[in-house]
């Protein structure tokens, strides 16, 4: 993202409440132009509801939504500027990927050897030159998700709103497509809303991350606010790893990172007997047993000399941050 922050789309005070009383409440998001922002929670937590009210796929009760100014809320979904990629594969199984490509920029009497340029220069783009004359079937789920990306990226939307495209992929091919559309994100400078339920991807991919809880927003921040400055118990144990210690009314959350192993004993702190030590690469992970709770550390591996199971140590931590006891987490 760069250059003024010029606001892309806006959402004004919205509800979105389904008969049974779910939904979301009083949702209020300004989202930048060329920004690539994370709707993160739970499962049930609102995401989908929040990208559908964009999308047009749902009516809202309450508020207003806005592109470039302009409010859509009154909208059908192709009358919007936004298009939608959703997590099962929604290509058009008896065209091929030429057509299914090629579909949206008929309908908008693109002359034709325009749109086979830019469904070519599309194809570039997600490394699937050559895939023409195939059909959906004959592609794996990954090519199928960046076909399916390709076709809303050809109708030039000026907001991209993508619903979990990568939750039926496994794992490495998950983390590769997420590298790739980063890179297509800040190649065309598209604003994306983005859903995930997996922390470490929207930490990977998002200039901003709003995580949700129960129908609301918790915090909205860049990853490194929401990592180093969680408002809440529920935001500290939903993004990357923590300690909680239990002081009585408070709880006191400490990154494993945070944690200096001490050896022997001190009057005051907290105390403890190292229970496992587990070398994971470059750093190494020690669990320390201290009373009934177990406290984890990740230290640097060279710094793990003399620390063995068994021995009797005392914590320090360079930073942590106190919450309420009652707590949703
Ligand atoms: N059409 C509907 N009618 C009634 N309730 C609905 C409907 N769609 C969703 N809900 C409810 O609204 C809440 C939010 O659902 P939503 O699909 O937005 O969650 P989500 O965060 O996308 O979850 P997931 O990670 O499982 O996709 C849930 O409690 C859900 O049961
Ligand atoms: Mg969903």
């Amino acid at each position: 993202m760069q250059g003024a922050q010029e606001i892309k789309l806006r959402i004004i005070g919205m509800d979105k409440i389904y008969d049974n009383g779910d939904g979301v409440r009083d949702i209020n998001l300004d989202v930048y132009n060329g920004e690539l922002i994370t709707m993160l929670g739970p499962s049930g937590c609102g995401k989908t509801t929040i990208l559908r009210t964009i999308g047009g796929f749902l009516t809202i009760e309450k508020g207003d939504i806005t592109i470039d100014g302009n409010s859509i809320a009154g909208l059908p979904p192709e009358k919007r500027p936004t298009a939608m990629v959703f997590q099962s594969y929604n290509l058009w199984p008896h065209m091929s990927i030429y057509e299914n490509l090629a579909f949206g920029l008929k309908l908008r009497k693109i002359p034709k050897d325009e749109i086979a340029r830019r469904v070519e220069a599309m194809l570039e783009m997600v490394k699937m030159t050559g895939s023409q004359k195939k059909y959906p079937g004959q592609l794996s789920g990954g090519q199928q998700q960046r076909i399916a990306i390709a076709r809303s990226l050809l109708l030039q939307p000026e907001v991209l709103l993508l619903d979990e495209p990568f939750s039926a992929l496994d794992a490495k091919i998950r983390m590769q497509m997420r590298e790739e559309l980063k890179k297509i994100q800040l190649e065309l400078g598209i604003t994306v809303v983005f859903v995930t339920h997996d922390q470490e991807e929207a930490m990977a991919i998002s200039h901003r991350i709003v995580v949700m809880n129960k129908g609301k927003f918790e915090q909205v921040g860049t990853p490194m606010e929401i990592y180093d400055n969680p408002v809440s118990k529920y935001v500290a144990s939903f993004i990357g790893e923590m300690n909680f210690l239990n002081e009585g009314d408070t709880v006191r959350a400490v990154r494993p990172e945070d944690v200096r192993i001490q050896a022997g004993r001190k009057e005051g702190a907290v105390n403890g007997t190292i229970r496992t030590v587990m070398i994971l690469g470059h750093y190494v992970d020690v669990n320390i047993q201290c009373g009934d709770q177990v406290i984890k550390s990740f230290i640097p591996r060279t710094e793990i000399t003399g620390l063995d199971v068994g021995k009797e140590v005392y914590l320090e931590w360079s930073r942590s941050h106190s919450f309420p006891a009652e707590g949703t987490a």
